[in-house]
């Protein structure tokens, strides 16, 4: 296995310190119930999966599966109330049930809607299990949303919060904080051959949307034009008989891509170019792995459940500064440009700027294959939350920075 020591990337404050020796690794019996998946959870999800939908949660299951079975962990995988209680060995009915034996995983990876499952379907047994729970949980969810007594009396309470689990239990699709856990995911990396192919074949004016369901494009005809008048213009929007009428004539659209078509097209282009939504995905990070330059818009103010209906109820009201803040602060120039999309001299310049750079392929190495692996295989090794001491990350690698609260005095 490739799990060896390397560089934490300076760049990476929240990449796990995985320099510290690692005992040999132990084989784990891990239960993955994706709870978004179950019909109970009423799965709004599989219908849109060819019709656009967000893929990235998908993106992310599927790498966390390849992982762990790659480091050689034995595991099970549920998507159905059934298959759980089958799993747990709870008698099936209407549950809440405590379990009577012992837990029969050492790990369990879920999602919000898994965990409520879990209550639901284990009873009081929950309490006694949940140090081997860890959350998969997107956006992130913080301290004063998980701390049921704190969140009741400050009116942090949310439909997801409250679970009073240790915050890095909460694994995040980026690493916005060393509160959670980063999971991430993987994106795929080129190779020397395909490095050079994208250099003789790149075109210099050509842009592709991101955005694959119409609705995303709505109210963008400015932006549009403007960027029409430089470069040509494609889409991946899904569509079912005709073009969607919020995507421009002028636009070359593709409808939606298997994987490896939109791989083709990202290789060719030059830029690809967000228009706020969707927030935070794996995609960019593909498109600037083949190659493109990322051009998006800065939030001002930031974006985050106090001001925008996608967060609200999302157990965090972490400030989104644009619409990917991990492209905008770990990737940066010149792979990516983030700007003021509503100042059409610096939405001008940038796109003038694009076409006169050449950018290499680029991929943070926390995103490479090898980088999950070695996370996974840390976090496996490492994070125990069932006693009470909880040592890792080790003491002296954390790095200690002050800060300045203002206190709105009353
Ligand atoms: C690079 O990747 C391509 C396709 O993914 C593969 O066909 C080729 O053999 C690889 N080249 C090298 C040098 O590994
Ligand atoms: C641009 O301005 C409009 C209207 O003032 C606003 O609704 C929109 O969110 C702004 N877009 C960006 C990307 O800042």
């Amino acid at each position: 296995m490739c799990v060896t020591l390397s560089i934490v990337q300076p760049h990476s404050p929240f990449l796990c310190p995985c320099c510290m020796p690692s005992p040999p690794s132990a084989v784990t019996s891990i239960l993955v119930h994706v709870g978004f998946l179950t019909e109970e959870s009423g799965d709004v999800f599989s219908p849109k999966v060819l019709k656009g939908g967000p893929l990235g949660e998908m993106v992310q299951w599927a790498d966390i599966l390849t992982a762990l079975h790659v480091l050689g962990h034995i595991v099970k995988i549920s998507v159905s109330l059934k298959e759980l209680h089958g799993f747990l060995g709870v008698p099936p009915g209407r549950g809440s049930c405590p379990l009577t034996g012992p837990l029969p995983f050492d790990l369990i990876y879920t999602d919000y809607h898994g965990l409520q499952q879990m209550k639901q379907h284990m009873g009081l047994s929950l309490r006694k299990h949940k140090c081997h729970i860890r959350v998969i949980d997107t956006f992130g969810t913080e301290p004063a949303y998980n701390h049921e007594e704190y969140a009741t009396l400050h009116g942090y309470r949310t439909n997801w919060g409250y679970w009073n689990l240790h915050g890095q239990q909460y694994m995040t699709m980026f690493p916005h904080t060393p509160d959670n856990s980063f999971m991430g995911f993987v994106a795929e990396e080129l190779n020397e051959t395909e490095r050079m192919f994208i250099q003789r074949n790149k075109v210099n004016n050509m842009a592709v949307v991101y955005g694959k369901d119409a609705g995303m494009w709505k109210g963008k005809e400015n932006f549009l034009a403007v960027l029409h008048h430089y470069m040509e213009i494609h889409g991946t929007v899904y569509y079912e008989t005709q073009r969607p009428p919020e995507v421009p004539a002028f636009v070359k659209n593709h409808g939606l891509l298997p994987q490896q078509e939109l791989q083709q097209l990202l290789r060719k282009a030059k830029l690809f170019i967000g228009f706020g939504f969707p927030y935070e995905g794996p995609a960019p990070l593909e498109a600037i792995a083949n190659g493109c330059i990322f051009l998006q818009p800065k939030f001002n103010p930031p974006h985050s459940s106090l001001n925008h209906e996608f967060f609200r109820g999302k157990p965090t009201s972490r400030k989104v500064s644009s619409q990917h803040p991990y492209a905008e602060e770990y990737i940066g120039r010149p792979h990516v440009i983030t700007i003021d999309f509503n100042n059409s001299e610096e939405f001008n310049a940038a796109i003038r700027e694009i076409m006169k750079i050449n950018v290499e392929p680029f991929l943070p190495y926390e995103y490479t294959c090898e980088g999950m692996l070695e996370r996974v295989h840390a976090y496996i090794q490492n994070q125990d939350f069932c006693s009470p001491e909880v040592p890792f990350p080790p003491k002296h690698l954390a790095r200690w920075t002050s800060s300045v609260r203002e206190w709105n005095l009353r």
